[in-house]
C-alpha cells in the first residue's frame, strides 16, 4: 500500500508523469467517444436497434455495468482536467523565470486554445448529461415503451424530439466543433508524450488526429442535423406522414 502511494506521488510529482496521465486518460476518452458515436449511429438503422442498445447498456451486469463505466469515465475526465490544470500552472510559473522565446509563445498560444476548447467541452458535457441522461425535460423523461412485457426508454423518440429546438442544435454544433478542434491537436500530442512521434512520423500522426476528429465531428453532428431537418423522424411522425399520404388518394376515389 505504501509503495503504491509512493508511486502515485512520484507520477503526480513530475511533469512527465502528469503528461502521461493527460495522454492516457485522453486516449481512453477518445475510445469512449468513438464507441458512443458508433452507438448513436444505430438511430439510422431503426428505433428498435437504438432502443435495444440503450436497454442493454442500462442492464448489462445486472445494472452494475453502466455504473462501473460511469465511474471509470468520470475518473478519466477528472484526472485529465486536474493534470492539465496542474501542468498549466507549473508551466506558467516556470515561464515567469525564463526568457520569452518565440517557441514558448507559440506553445502557449496552442495550449491556451486547448484550455478554452476544453472548458467549453466541460460545459457541453454537463448540458448533455442533463439533457439525455438525467432528462430534466419531463416530456423527454416520459418517453417510454413496453416491448415483450419489458418497459424501456424510447431513446429514438427522445433524441429526435430533443433536437427539434434550433437553440439546442446550435449549442451541440458549437460544443461538438470545439470538442473536435480540441481533439485535432490533442490526439497528435498523445503520440508525442508517449515518445513514438519523431520527425518522420510527425505528419502521419497529425493526419491521424485530424482524421479521427473529422470522423467524430461528422458522426456526432449527423444526429442533431438530420433530426432538425426532418431527415429522420420518430416512428409516430412517420406513420402520421404515411396516413397523410394515403388520405388524398382515398378522397379522389370517393369523388
Ligand atoms: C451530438 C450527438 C450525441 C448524441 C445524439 C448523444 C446521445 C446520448 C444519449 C441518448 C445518452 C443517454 C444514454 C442513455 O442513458 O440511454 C448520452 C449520454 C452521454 N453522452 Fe452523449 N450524445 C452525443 C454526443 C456526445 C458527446 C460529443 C459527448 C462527449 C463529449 C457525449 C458524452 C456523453 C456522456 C458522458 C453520457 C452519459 C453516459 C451515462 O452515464 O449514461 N455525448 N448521449
Amino acid at each position: 500500500m505504501n509503495s503504491l502511494l509512493r508511486l502515485v506521488n512520484r507520477i503526480w510529482g513530475s511533469s512527465i508523469g502528469k503528461k502521461w496521465i493527460v495522454a492516457i486518460t485522453g486516449a481512453l476518452l477518445v475510445f469512449f467517444l468513438l464507441a458512443h458515436m458508433a452507438g448513436n449511429l444505430l438511430i439510422f438503422q431503426s428505433s428498435e436497434a437504438i432502443n435495444e442498445y440503450a436497454y442493454f447498456l442500462h442492464h448489462m451486469l445486472h445494472g452494475w455495468g453502466i455504473w462501473i463505466s460511469r465511474i471509470g469515465l468520470l475518473t478519466m475526465f477528472v484526472l485529465h482536467i486536474a493534470a492539465t490544470i496542474s501542468l498549466t500552472l507549473h508551466n506558467r510559473q516556470a515561464r515567469g523565470q525564463q526568457y520569452a522565446y518565440e517557441t514558448t509563445v507559440q506553445a502557449s498560444k496552442s495550449s491556451r486554445i486547448m484550455i478554452w476548447s476544453g472548458l467549453t467541452v466541460i460545459a457541453f458535457v454537463f448540458f448533455h448529461i442533463f439533457h439525455f441522461t438525467v432528462r430534466l425535460d419531463p416530456e423527454l423523461a416520459g418517453m417510454k415503451e413496453v416491448v415483450d412485457g419489458k418497459e424501456r426508454h424510447d431513446v429514438h423518440r427522445m433524441v429526435i424530439t430533443g433536437f427539434q429546438k434550433p437553440a439546442v442544435v446550435v449549442f451541440y454544433l458549437i460544443g461538438v466543433t470545439l470538442l473536435c478542434s480540441h481533439l485535432s491537436h490533442g490526439i497528435a500530442s498523445i503520440f508525442q508524450t508517449i515518445g513514438i512521434r519523431s520527425k518522420g512520423t510527425r505528419d502521419p500522426f497529425k493526419a491521424l488526429g485530424w482524421a479521427i476528429s473529422i470522423a467524430l465531428w461528422i458522426g456526432f453532428l449527423a444526429v442533431p442535423l438530420t433530426s432538425i431537418f426532418g431527415i429522420i423522424e420518430t416512428d409516430e411522425q412517420g406513420s402520421a406522414k404515411s396516413a397523410a399520404l394515403i388520405e388524398p388518394v382515398a378522397d379522389e376515389s370517393s369523388i
